[in-house]
């Protein structure tokens, strides 16, 4: 099969499209027929090895010391199963599939084997490849940092990159649970933020929310222009600092913070559950997620959309669709 696969960390110009074997199930796996991925940020912090701040030699460790371990990237697809291993009962062939291996990644190729209890879920009916394929990094990550901020309705919610991959499903997971969102972008994207069901918008480049008067319960920075000691009296009693792009000294101000009062900081690296993805095809199912796909490339087009990524600029998702030419 063809993937693409990174040898060195670096610019977008270190993938490389090759041949590599095919994949076999397992007795308990089913072997997907990628027919659409994704380049998110998880690939361009990987690719280049680009962690937040103070993570450098842990993110060595864990990813590779002088190139991924992992080489062929990707963390989400959506396609077809094209076979089962002997013991699967709950995937056919011919099955309509989406799935996340998140951090374990790999689905920047033609096929990928997943558990039949892992990652992976039939896809919602009412959703294209690419619109399920660009569904669970966002939608996961929001859905573990909203469960950690034990979100309630009425809650007042900021989100802090309300475009992005995590802050699109973020404003729209808030709003779900009852909360009052406001989120923060540049002027471009206001039409699209207040249309995911946030009730206002706040211009990052024409305004700083914490100089004005309002205070919430939960401020979601999806892209790490705050701390703690920033936002604090934006916090209301009791306020969550969700620092979801936050680096070492987030994860030490989750330690520190809840023994000075009674506000808190929840970082780290989101939980990836199996169940997540299933619970994300209910959510799209039932009306309340929808996706947003920014901009569509083919598969030879990987790097150009690694490089778009990168800018840091896109709207929700960039899609890849796979194509599979004999
Ligand atoms: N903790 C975890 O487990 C976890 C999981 C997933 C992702 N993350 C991290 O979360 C971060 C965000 O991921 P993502 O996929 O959502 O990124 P993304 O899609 O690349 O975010 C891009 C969006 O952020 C907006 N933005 C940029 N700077 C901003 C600012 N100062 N204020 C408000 N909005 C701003 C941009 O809007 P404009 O064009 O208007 O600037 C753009 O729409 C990444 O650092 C990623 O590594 C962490």
């Amino acid at each position: 099969m063809k993937a693409y696969v990174c040898r060195r960390y670096g610019g977008p110009e270190v993938i490389e499209l090759v041949d590599v074997q095919r994949p076999v199930p397992k007795d308990n796996e089913v072997l997907i027929k990628i027919h659409a991925t994704t380049v998110t940020s998880g690939d361009w912090r990987v690719r280049p090895l680009k962690v937040p701040k103070g993570f450098g030699p842990i993110a060595r460790l864990a990813l590779g010391i002088t190139r991924p371990r992992q080489p062929i990237l990707g963390t989400e697809l959506a396609g077809v199963v094209e076979a089962v291993g002997k013991d699967v009962t709950k995937f056919r062939p011919g099955d309509e599939v989406f799935g996340f291996p998140g951090g374990q990644m790999g689905c920047h190729a033609q096929y990928r084997v997943l558990a039949e209890d892992g990652p992976v879920a039939l896809k919602p009916s009412n959703l294209s490849f690419e619109e399920a394929a660009s569904l669970c990094f966002g939608g996961s990550t929001a859905l573990h940092f909203l469960r950690k901020a034990d979100i309630k309705a009425g809650d007042k919610v900021l989100v802090i990159g309300a475009s992005g991959g995590v802050g699109t499903a973020m404003v729209q997971l808030a709003k779900h649970s009852g909360a009052e969102v406001t989120g923060v972008t540049s002027r471009a994207n206001f039409d699209l933020v207040t249309s995911l069901g946030a009730e206002r918008v706040i211009d990052y480049a024409k305004e700083d929310f914490t100089v004005r008067s309002e205070a919430y319960d939960i401020i979601a920075d999806t892209v790490g222009a705050t701390s703690f000691a920033r936002c604090k009296e934006a916090l209301r009693e009791k306020g969550r600092l969700l620092a979801i792009a936050g680096g070492m000294p987030e994860m030490l101000a989750s330690l520190w913070v809840p023994l000075t009062g009674s506000k808190k900081v929840i970082a780290g690296p989101a939980e990836e559950r199996p169940d997540d993805v299933r619970r994300l095809a209910d959510l799209v199912e039932t009306g309340v997620l929808r996706p947003v796909i920014d901009r569509r490339y083919k598969f030879a087009q990987m790097a150009e959309a690694h490089a778009y990524v990168e800018t840091g600029r896109k709207r929700g998702s960039v899609v890849v669709s796979v194509e599979h030419v004999s």
